[in-house]
């Protein structure tokens, strides 16, 4: 299950920064993370071990980025019928929920983040059967859970986590197509499959620099998005704090009339994920007005099948796919977003003041 890769990977192959080198490794770490796992004639994943899981429950454990990971594993878990929740390592560790026949898995790319590895070692003394979906072979968290998913990303350097969050995603739809079933579930093989592909052509025709450039001396960024394109909302708004040391939120598309409005001006930037044109997009749409209203600026990252272009000074153009998949290609450009107003500003962009690639304390 493991992945070979060249002893070039470990230098920056000609990319300033570790961050954008791994960026671009991006479509070749999803198709390591596809590799072998699916039927796309049948329309099925095929893991071992997984079709014998189908647990009643699933309860997510992480932190960071692999806790916005997390979110978007529990929705889709959710959405084939399963109860599932994401919670915060370091809360669940704390206050264990009841677990019942629930699995518990841990998200978390080292498997060595001390509050995620005391989360499921919680889940474990309860009796819960616990499984590590991480990128390190032979971790801590792969050696102590019962089950361990790889997410195949290759080596990140980069304290930020970029291509990781990618491939985690990815890995995520695996895990529940495996161990459930989905009606919709041939048309997610598709957009899986079509996702490397679309990943890359985002990497050469995005327009992320020029975004940067317009707003690298906002006073803050706000990132809105509704179901799959939650999690991405929070996700863009830790790559811009992390690596620019800038204020930024991220908030579900809903609740941003009930509070965060009040932070709006005209040097707030809001970056709004809508994708398809149903009820989701209607109702994002009608909070990117209140944010147009208001004066602030709008980034939208868009497949255009709504009208949020015509409220947005700036769109970040998505290809028309399943919002699964979506949710990858728009974190793509955010991660660019917030690359190039890192590197205007001058930040040291692959080990930010303050942080580390992996925390080993609580
Ligand atoms: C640190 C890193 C983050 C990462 C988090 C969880 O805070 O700086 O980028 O998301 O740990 O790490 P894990 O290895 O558990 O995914």
């Amino acid at each position: 299950d493991t992945v070979q890769w060249d002893p070039e990977e470990t230098g920056k192959s000609g990319y300033d920064h570790f961050m954008l080198k791994e960026i671009h490794e991006q479509p070749r770490a999803l198709r390591q993370c596809l590799r072998g796992r699916v039927d796309e004639m049948a329309g099925t994943v095929d893991i071992e071990d997984l079709a014998d899981l189908s647990p009643s429950g699933v309860q997510f454990v992480a932190c960071g980025t692999s806790y916005h990971a997390a979110l978007y594993g529990a929705q889709l878990f959710r959405d084939a019928g399963i109860p599932a929740q994401a919670f915060l390592a370091s809360e669940y560790a704390t206050a264990v929920p009841p677990i019942g026949e629930a699995l518990v898995v841990g998200v978390t790319q080292s498997g060595e983040t001390a509050d995620t590895l005391s989360a499921l070692r919680a889940a474990r003394k309860r009796g819960a059967r616990t499984m590590a979906v991480t990128n390190v072979v032979g971790s801590t968290a792969a050696r102590e859970c019962d089950h361990a998913f790889y997410i195949r990303a290759g080596p990140e350097i980069g304290v930020a986590a970029t291509k990781t969050f990618s491939s985690q995603l990815t890995a995520l739809n695996l895990l529940a197509l495996g161990m459930t079933n989905t009606q919709e579930a041939r048309e997610v093989i598709t957009a899986l499959r079509e996702l490397p592909g679309n990943v890359q052509r985002i990497l050469d025709e995005s327009n992320a620099e020029e975004v940067a450039e317009t707003y690298e001396h906002s006073d803050a960024y706000f990132f809105i998005g509704r179901g799959y394109q939650f999690p991405v909302a929070l996700e863009g708004a830790l790559k811009m704090k992390e690596i620019t040391y800038k204020h930024a939120e991220g908030f579900a598309s809903g609740e941003l009339k009930h509070g965060p409005l009040a932070l709006v001006t005209q040097n707030t930037p809001v970056f709004a994920v809508v994708t398809g044109d149903g009820e989701q997009a209607r109702k994002t749409l009608g909070n990117v007005k209140e944010v147009e209203a208001r004066d602030a600026p709008v980034v939208a990252i868009t497949d255009g099948q709504s009208e949020v272009e015509r409220y947005a000074d700036h769109v970040l153009e998505l290809p028309e796919t399943h919002p699964r998949a979506a949710a990858v290609l728009a974190n793509t450009h955010l991660q660019l977003v917030s690359y190039h107003v890192a590197s205007l500003l001058g930040r040291n962009i692959d080990k930010p003041r303050n942080l580390a690639k992996s925390v080993t304390v609580e």
